[in-house]
């Protein structure tokens, strides 16, 4: 089997644990996901066929969710927060820094398949009420520390594709 060749036995293994109706879309995309990284189209018209669900309905709901994935990921992704906060205390330059150093626009993933750089809206911790989960910001590399985060107003995320 080749690097780019899909084992779709391991989707009709997660298809058996379910019953076969629309209602058990989303569970079975989320773990489909978390055996590849993103969902192939080989396993979404695979999906679509055990659960006898449309295909145009099976990419309706992948699309409309930001957690899916249609294309390859990295093995980390770099979350920047694009909200209102960090966008005043200079977010756009974290953005564009991190662009230059990764190679990548937002969206798009390093060819090495080791970073996958996004933006999102808010990460929820742009407030002292926000501030008490900082799981997201633990788990990033470097020496930066919570509270300088919080403090700049200017957060990223480091994490892996679940
Ligand atoms: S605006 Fe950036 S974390 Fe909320």
């Amino acid at each position: 089997m080749g690097e780019n060749d899909i084992d779709l036995s391991k989707v009709d293994e997660v298809l058996r644990k379910y019953t076969k109706e629309e209602a058990s879309l989303i569970p079975v995309l989320q773990e489909a996901q978390s055996l590849f990284g993103y969902l192939p189209q080989e396993a979404l018209v695979r999906i679509s066929e055990g659960l006898n669900v449309a295909l145009s309905r099976v990419y309706g709901v992948v699309t409309f969710y930001a957690q899916f994935y249609l294309t390859r990921r990295g093995r980390h992704t770099v979350r920047v927060c694009r909200g209102t906060a960090c966008h005043v205390r200079g977010g756009k330059s974290v953005l564009d820094t991190a662009k230059d150093f990764l190679g990548v626009n937002d969206g798009e993933t390093t060819p090495d398949f080791n970073f996958s750089l996004e933006t999102v809206a808010c990460l929820g911790t742009c407030c002292p009420q926000g501030a008490r989960d900082p799981r997201s910001i633990r788990r990033q590399k470097g020496r930066l520390r919570w509270r300088d985060y919080c403090r700049r107003r200017i957060l990223i995320s480091f994490g892996s594709p679940s």
